[in-house]
């Protein structure tokens, strides 16, 4: 029986999770926040320098275990903010060097979709909706393919930036759907779904002029925000679904901890007659447990380098998703 540690750094949390055949036996972070305005990426790396042993040691109580149990040591390798991913590489190199144990490379997008598994999903199609990422991806021969995505920024990252004109702090997700409860009110916005791509910068123009003009009311903004833009992520995911035959959709990221979001989705798939999966938030936003199950899945293929080969490993900060050789399937 391995086990595996975990090791997410990509953007604002330092997570640490441990896995043990499939399953899951820590799942510890923390995640860098503000009060007001956007995430920087040095201070999100600092913030990471500052807490990644507090973290370490939490989970390793978490899941009772001590260092010398960790039978390998797996890492986001990318995609993310450099200085972040740097933190996490080095904090895996220099354990995997202590403890004299592999290191496996995982690439962070395909972690979220294959944890998926352990809310059930088979060959699902997947909708990712973290902050930079926004993909619509399924598995067909050997990849994990993007069958729809943002033509320019993630929707979390649009949340979070209409969030930040509207002088709500990091993360703005959260925040805004709790305004959007509030209310029924629509106000029209652009929508723009091209194929099965969506585009999202021309609505966060048009919000932003909304709001700078004073004359609408936040939830409003807020609600109609969320039900254009969801019902944009739910045709192309609809469509994808449609396309490739699969019966399945998952979600993943941290906007999928959106309960509109959840709720849009259930409907369209019972509409279809597709199975709908959805993990727990805490598997949802980033976190090392994710890492650490990928990790587990590549280690028992041996897909990973001994800790003398550490020359050979580097981070990966733009690698896509359907780059990603998908040995293990
Ligand atoms: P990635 O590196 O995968 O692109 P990420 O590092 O930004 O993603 P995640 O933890 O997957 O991280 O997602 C964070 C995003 O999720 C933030 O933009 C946040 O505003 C958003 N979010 C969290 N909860 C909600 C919610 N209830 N509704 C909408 N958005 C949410
Ligand atoms: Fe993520």
């Amino acid at each position: 029986m391995a086990v595996v540690l975990g090791i997410e750094s990509t953007a604002h949390t330092f997570g640490v999770g441990i896995v043990s055949d499939g399953k899951i036996l820590a799942n510890a972070k923390k995640t860098y926040t503000t009060e007001k305005g956007g995430i920087i990426p040095i201070e999100a790396a600092r913030h990471h320098r500052e807490n990644k042993e507090k973290v370490y040691f939490e989970a390793l109580k978490e899941a009772k275990i001590k260092e010398q149990d960790i039978d390998a040591v797996a890492f986001s390798q990318g995609p993310g903010l450099a200085p972040c991913l740097l933190e996490g590489m080095g904090f895996a190199k220099d354990l995997s060097r202590r403890i004299k144990k592999p290191i496996i490379c995982v690439n962070h997008c395909v972690a979220h979709l294959e944890v998926g598994r352990l809310a059930g999903a088979k060959d699902p199609v997947m909708l990712y909706v973290s902050g930079a990422n926004t993909q619509i991806i399924a598995y067909a021969s050997g990849k994990y393919r993007i069958f729809g995505e943002t033509l320019d920024m993630g929707v979390g990252n649009f949340i979070d930036s209409f969030a930040r004109y509207a002088g709500i702090g990091f993360p703005g997700g959260p925040v805004v759907q709790k305004l959007a409860e509030k209310s029924r009110n629509y106000i029209e916005l652009p929508y723009t779904v091209k194929g099965m791509d969506i585009a999202l910068s021309g609505i966060l123009t048009n919000l932003r002029r909304k709001l700078e003009s004073g004359r609408y009311k936040l939830e409003d903004l807020a609600f109609s925000l969320q039900e254009t833009v969801f019902a944009m992520l739910v045709e192309a995911a609809e469509r994808a679904l449609a396309h490739t035959g699969k019966e399945e959709l998952l979600l993943g990221g941290g906007v999928a901890c959106n309960s509109r979001l959840q709720e849009m989705c259930k409907i369209m798939c019972k509409e279809r007659k597709a199975k709908f999966f959805c993990p727990p938030p805490s598997l949802l936003v980033d976190n090392g447990a994710m890492i650490a199950y990928l990790g587990e899945i590549l280690f028992k293929k041996k897909i990973y380098f001994s800790w003398k080969q550490h020359d050979k490993i580097d981070i990966k900060p733009r690698q896509r998703t359907d780059e990603v050789d998908v040995k293990w399937r």
